[in-house]
């Protein structure tokens, strides 16, 4: 007998199945069998007591699941931290064990009344005496853990339960002698099971099967190297076997009944401090603030969400709901995680949906010093295409020129502080970086429900994201509606094209479109000016006559020959006044003074001479022109519509015309309401598009002549 090691039970002379609390119980009610139990308990504690000294605490009336003294607090030398049951059902059993440890003489430490955490059902040392593991999700709250880390100075590892069969975390995991681990992976979240196997190296882990588990196998008393449970598979004794330890098994199903096993009948009340531990509680707690049109747009579940799905836990602080249909709503909630790089995604995850820090709280973010150009600090803020404001000096400052995938680069200057987005290669060595995301918020549109779909909005029914075929040629009313009011006004509408356009005869169209003003930049890549010209100069696409649709003999060598000439031209718009080029998207461009850009590819036959195969260079041009845009227009480009898209800030309407269904929803992702996918053949699109606007500009004449 190993005398220096105690544990606590509480003999079952009340023990019942009274309630149900977790689903074990569900369906037992009064059946288990008091006989049996005490018999069933009292070889446990034969077993037990031949192995240590086994303590007992008066059982009580009224508090049958008291049996199960794991759940009584949590010891670590001596101290204790008491439980605080999560259930009023097993409440009344709290000033019974106090009443214990007191008389044993341990400190006790008791949480916040509404924070509940279930003692050693819930946490569990590692053998060797250097973590705690500590599981939430079911019973305890996450933010108990920081107390245990701090009161019995230890580092506490959460780990988030998923399945509420193992809804205590000592049902699921059981750490042993020796550094070994046996547990149930899919009881747990992918995060933790990711922390357990950095912690826990693979020929120390006994992972357990369902049925196993079912048996509640991990349920196990661990004295030394005996391991004493319910119910093992041949498969798991022999592999507790080989790791070296002598596997007693002893039936409790009785107690299976209310959803314990041997552990959970067991309390180790000797847990000595090992040499060698530091507390360190690697959770963080942090408070953030959402206002909107929280519930009407949905904002508030989906942060919530955010917050669960990224491993933490949340407590809405303050909740302020708009008073009327119109007014805004006010949120705090405290976020916690169980450690700083998941508080960080999370963090970030909710600016882009709108989060800021109390401003109270934060006066600077923090920033770091650029110490190579081109490379940014390790923790550096990536944008969004949100606009963005970040926190120096006590002030929100406005982000400029928002991109995506940038990073925020912050300088004083005479006329005041500047906060920009810049590329990574863009760095240089001294700039000043945003790094974490405490001061940090994206200002949002957030529109109510009601308002996003209200038919006198432009563009209103837009948010829905990808149209059809049924829908195009509503989509495509609207779409002629925009672009004849931001000509109208003087605005910027920026058109993205793919050669596609040209072989599925949208070049005319296209063309009309640039002629009548609507268009006031071209972006592409060589091909599309490739095979404009091509079919400008010898009625071909890529060696297909386009009004008969049919190959021409030797046709395949006609795009190369244009290239030839273009070349000796110089460029397309020389082309273009030398009389060599007379029709097409790229003549009314040079006409009409419409500035273009093509960016080269790996592909590029060729290229034409205004093919920009410097990628850097071409991505500085795409972004001269886009800047300012009301709308971009994107015609069956995936390569060339996703490199701009990245570019664009939110605000920016994007339309995204591809036959490819995955192309568009690529696009509209972005979450911005402003964007809208239209599935359909873009050759068609184009000329429902300018049939409208023609419509459009007939219903004008008639409306100034009346
Ligand atoms: N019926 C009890 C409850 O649901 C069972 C407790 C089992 N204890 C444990 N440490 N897993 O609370």
């Amino acid at each position: 007998m190993a005398s220096s090691i105690h544990f606590l039970m509480c003999a079952p002379d009340h023990y019942d199945v009274d309630y149900v609390i977790n689903p074990w119980m569900e369906g037992n009610i009064h059946k288990s069998s008091r006989d049996r139990a005490v018999e069933q308990w009292q070889d446990l504690y034969h077993i037990i007591k031949d192995r240590a000294v086994v303590e007992l605490v008066q059982p009580q009336k009224g508090v049958p699941d008291m049996v199960f003294t794991a759940n009584a607090g949590l010891v670590l030398d001596k101290t204790v931290v008491l439980s605080r049951f999560f259930h009023k059902e097993r409440q009344g059993e709290e000033p019974f064990f106090k009443e214990w440890f007191l008389q044993q003489g341990f400190t006790v430490h008791e949480l916040p009344k509404d924070l509940p955490f279930e003692g050693a059902g819930d946490a569990l040392l590692d053998r060797e005496g250097r973590w705690l593991w500590a599981g939430y999700g079911f019973r305890s709250e996450l933010d108990s853990h920081p107390y245990l880390a701090k009161w019995l100075d230890i580092e506490v590892l959460s780990l988030r339960l998923m399945d509420e069969r193992f809804y205590h975390l000592d049902t699921c995991f059981c750490p042993l002698t020796d550094g070994y681990l046996m547990y149930y992976p899919p009881a747990f979240d992918a995060y933790s099971n990711r922390l357990i196997e950095m912690r826990v190296p693979e020929s120390k882990r006994i992972v357990v099967g369902e049925a196993d588990a079912a048996n509640f196998a991990c349920n196990t008393v661990n004295i030394n190297h005996t391991v004493i449970m319910n119910k093992a598979s041949a498969e798991l004794r022999e592999r507790l076997e080989q790791a070296g330890f002598e596997v007693v098994e002893t039936p409790l199903t009785e107690f299976l009944k209310a959803g314990g096993a041997a552990k959970c009948l067991t309390l180790r009340v000797t847990e000595p401090i090992q040499p060698l531990l530091h507390g360190a509680a690697t959770i963080e707690s942090r408070t953030i603030r959402l206002e909107g049109h929280l519930l009407d747009s949905g904002l508030i579940n989906r942060a919530l969400d955010l917050i669960v799905e990224g491993g933490g836990s949340f407590q809405v602080l303050n909740f302020q709901l708009g008073e009327q249909r119109q007014s805004t709503s006010q949120a705090e909630i405290k976020v916690t995680a169980p450690d700083h790089n998941v508080m960080e995604d999370i963090v970030s995850q909710l600016i882009d949906v709108g989060a800021v820090a109390p401003p109270q709280e934060v006066c600077d973010n923090p920033l770091e010093t650029v110490e190579l150009d081109g490379v940014a600090p390790d923790d550096f803020y990536v944008t969004t295409i949100y606009p963005t404001e970040v926190r120096v000096k006590c002030e929100w400052v406005r982000v400029q020129n928002q991109r995506m995938d940038g990073a925020i680069v912050v300088s004083e200057t005479p006329e005041g502080l500047i906060a920009e987005c810049k590329l990574l290669r863009d760095l240089k060595k001294g700039d000043r970086v945003v790094v974490g995301v405490e001061g940090i918020r994206t200002v949002r549109k957030t529109e109510a429900r009601d308002q996003r779909s209200g038919s006198d909005k432009e563009f209103g029914f837009m948010g829905a994201g990808v149209s059809s075929e049924r829908r195009v040629e509503l989509v495509v009313e609207q779409i002629a509606w925009e672009l004849r009011q931001i000509r109208d006004r003087g605005g910027k509408v920026v058109v993205v094209a793919g050669p596609v356009v040209i072989h599925t005869g949208g070049s005319e169209h296209l063309s009309r479109l640039i002629r009548e003003g609507y268009v006031q930049a071209l972006l592409g890549g060589n091909a599309i000016a490739v095979h404009d010209i091509e079919q400008a100069v010898l009625g071909t696409s890529l060696g297909v006559d386009m009004k008969r649709g049919v190959s021409v003999r030797g046709g395949h060598r006609h795009h190369l020959k244009v290239i030839n000439s273009v070349r000796r031209h110089g460029n397309i718009a020389n082309a273009v006044e030398q009389g060599m080029i007379t029709t097409g998207i790229f003549y009314e461009c040079v006409k009409n003074g419409v500035p273009f850009s093509l960016a080269g590819s790996i592909r590029d036959d060729g290229p034409l001479p205004d093919t920009q195969m410097d990628l850097i260079k071409a991505q500085e041009d795409y972004s001269r022109h886009i800047r300012g845009a009301d709308m971009v227009l994107m015609l069956s480009s995936m390569l060339h519509s996703i490199g701009v898209g990245n570019m664009t800030p939110a605000g920016v309407k994007l339309v995204c015309v591809d036959i490819n269904p995955a192309v568009v929803t690529k696009l509209s992702d972005r979450g911005s309401v402003e964007s809208v996918g239209v599935v359909t053949d873009v050759g068609l699109f184009l000329s429902l598009l300018v049939q409208q606007l023609d419509k459009l500009t007939h219903v004008y004449q008639v409306a100034q002549t009346v």
